[in-house]
């Protein structure tokens, strides 16, 4: 696995409004959503901060009021709400109107939480969905410099980060918001003067708060950090497994576990520290506080008179309202910190979703092919297969070229071989043709015309490509085969299976056809899994077949299986087919001999192996291992038969 996927994020320390700004068409393309949400908040924000402390002031006064011998059912409750609302009830009323309220609270309540998971999940769907199809339409230049293990990690991890921080954490800045608006004016309209005695310490809190969620904020990256490591370590000591154990380096390894997970619990329990003391402070501030209303409240200062029950319900009033005000500002530097957090997250996934495909098709093929998403199969020319390469130089890094000016025809129907030493440039040809890449300088003509001047779904869907490593899916054998071609009947899938000779194989598993394979095909050998590749592009009929080291796994009974089948699928095709294996291509119209990007011989078997060149030499190399190994096999054979002697 890519360390890159674990790897601890430059942590910002200040809020960036501008990356956060790209993420508003996320958030706001469900504006509907929104304004339900917040209208909901705007309800329950008012019923806890306002409404339900203001009634519950209003019966705490009303109750010593009763007349002597009645029941609390005949208690008159004079209620006064903000804005100047007032309003009188009795008993009954007073039940009534609180229940309404309680109804109205929890479904206000029900309706916030049911669309921030909603608002969530559709945050999160278009995330990944826009991550995904950009993942897709990336060429491979993209992913040879980036780990498959940060792509995961940005589209499983961070857009479900981005996604709660964007609703959860957007719900509560807004909630916090309305909570301390809501108590504010109900402080204010009840007693300026005791407000201000709560608002007095409310600085403190306001500088002791962000200190400590910034100190906490640390502690927790260092955990996670701590923790990062060891996930880091754990990956490399399982896929390591065996070479751990050949070596004989457990003891070393239970060590290194200790130290490793010792360092998580050092990590955890500093920041664990942190938010324990976090915890007793803001709760003796807020005691602090809630003494200094009380105190200045019944001293003689004419605050209020603690002894009519109107005093009494304010004074209870306002002790409540010290936790209504101080929360709201602790959490706010908690959620800040969140958005902090979650930062980097987005600069990534954005920077995913935001980079250019280096092969893009001009806007005038799209208009004619389609996407590649929506290609305008309709509008397809038929490939014929006629292929020139006019001077076409390529480098995958900028400034060291690996192909150089390469002038090429490979006529229309016919075979070509490329053989070259390991790194001479085939592989790179082959891509090239596919427009995996495409060059640096010159052209591609694919029958005559620049093939950028069609789209790159056309191209593709003409090309069938059995690569030396083929990529088995986590499917059926019948699926797996007809990935090639998603239409394909079964019976179709079998005669590809035949041709390439691996339907007795297939047949011979638990469910034929059906038997599903594991993960990248484990339970396949190589060989094996190229002949599904083979069988794979074969289903697909294409006009242009290449062929990478396809059959370097595969034994050689089996090759010649598939030479004798090829020789009949080739015909009217235009194949490349690159080979070390130098039998394979004897019989192939043209073989090329490349060297550091170059070609550097050209021709048919014949005629290579008459100019007594470099060809000639690989192949005669070939021949004489192949002579030596035959001879190895004698010997062998002849040491047998005196074993059974003796
Ligand atoms: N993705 C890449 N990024 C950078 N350089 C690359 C990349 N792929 C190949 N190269 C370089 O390009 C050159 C040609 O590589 P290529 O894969 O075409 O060789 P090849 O002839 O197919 O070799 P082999 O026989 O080993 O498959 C090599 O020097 C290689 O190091
Ligand atoms: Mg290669």
């Amino acid at each position: 696995m890519a360390n890159f996927a674990f790897e601890e994020e430059k942590a910002p320390s200040k809020f960036n409004l501008g990356v956060w700004r790209k993420m508003l068409r996320y958030t706001f393309r469900n504006w509907p959503l929104l304004i339900v949400l917040a209208l909901s908040m705007l309800l329950t924000t008012f019923y806890d901060s306002s409404f339900m402390p203001l009634m519950n002031a209003a019966a705490i006064a009303a109750i010593p009021e009763i007349p002597l011998g009645q029941s609390v059912a005949g208690m008159i409750i004079n209620v006064e709400l903000i804005f100047g609302i007032r309003f009188t009830l009795d008993f009954v009323g007073f039940a009534l109107v609180f229940g309404a309220g309680i109804l109205i609270r929890s479904l206000s309540i029900f309706v916030t939480f049911f669309v921030t998971n909603y608002f969530d999940m559709l945050i999160n769907t278009s995330l990944r969905r826009d991550a995904f199809r950009r993942a897709q339409e990336l060429s491979f230049s993209y992913y040879d410099r980036t780990p498959s293990g940060w792509l995961i990690a940005r589209m499983q991890n961070d857009t479900s980060a981005i996604s709660d921080t964007l609703s959860w954490g957007l719900i509560r800045i807004v909630w916090i918001t309305f909570e301390l608006l809501f108590t504010l004016i109900t402080m204010f309209s009840r007693d300026v003067r005791l407000s201000l005695i709560i608002l007095s310490i409310a600085p403190l809190l306001m500088i002791v708060a962000p200190i400590f969620q910034r100190l906490l904020l640390k502690a927790q990256r260092k955990a996670r950090s701590a923790y990062s490591n060891f996930v880091r370590w754990l990956v490399e000591c399982i896929n390591g497994v065996k070479t751990i154990k050949t070596l004989n380096i457990e003891e070393k390894m239970y060590e290194e576990a200790d130290d490793v997970t010792m360092n998580i619990y050092v990590k955890r329990r500093k920041a664990f520290k942190i938010h324990a003391f976090f915890m007793p402070v803001i709760n003796i501030l807020s005691a602090a506080t809630t003494a200094l209303v009380i105190l200045l409240a019944t001293a003689n200062f004419g605050l209020l008179d603690a002894m009519t029950p109107a005093g009494v319900a304010t004074l209870v009033l306002f002790i409540g309202f010290v936790s209504q005000i101080y929360n709201p500002i602790q959490e706010f530097s908690e959620v800040a910190n969140e958005f902090i957090e979650t930062q980097a997250k987005v600069e990534k996934v954005m920077s995913l979703i935001e980079t250019k495909p280096e092969i893009v098709d001009t806007p005038k093929v799209v208009a004619k092919y389609g996407t590649l998403f929506d290609n305008k199969k309709e509008n397809f020319e038929p490939l014929n297969g006629d292929l020139v390469f006019e001077h076409v130089s390529f480098s995958y890094v900028k400034d060291t070229e690996v192909i150089h000016d390469l002038n090429l025809h490979i006529k229309q129907g016919t075979s070509l071989a490329i053989v070259g030493e390991t790194g001479s440039g085939k592989s790179t040809t082959a891509n090239l043709l596919c427009r995996f890449y495409e060059p640096t300088t010159g052209r591609i003509l694919v029958d005559g015309i620049d093939y950028k001047e069609r789209s790159v779904g056309w191209l593709r869907s003409n090309i069938g490509y059995v690569q030396q490593t083929p990529f088995v899916f986590r499917a059926s054998f019948y699926d797996n085969v007809r990935y090639g071609r998603p239409e394909a009947s079964l019976e179709e899938v079998i005669a590809a299976c035949k041709v390439v000779g691996v339907h007795d194989f297939i047949m011979a598993q638990k469910d034929g056809y059906q038997t599903e394979l594991d993960d990248g095909g484990s339970q396949l050998s190589g060989g094996q899994k190229q002949l599904i590749s083979f069988a794979r592009a074969i289903i697909r009929n294409p006009r242009l077949l290449i062929l990478d080291e396809a059959t370097s796994s595969i034994d050689t009974e089996s090759e010649g299986v598939i030479q004798s089948a090829m020789n009949k699928i080739l015909q009217g095709r235009t194949s490349i087919i690159i080979a070390h294996r130098l039998s394979t291509i004897v019989n192939c119209d043209r073989i090329l001999v490349m060297s550091e990007g170059k070609i550097i011989e050209d021709g048919s078997h014949c005629e290579l192996m008459s100019r007594k060149g470099h060809y000639h030499h690989l192949y005669m190399n070939q021949f004489r291992e192949l002579n030596l190994e035959s001879q190895i096999a004698t010997y062998e054979e002849q040491i047998e038969k005196m074993d059974v002697k003796l």
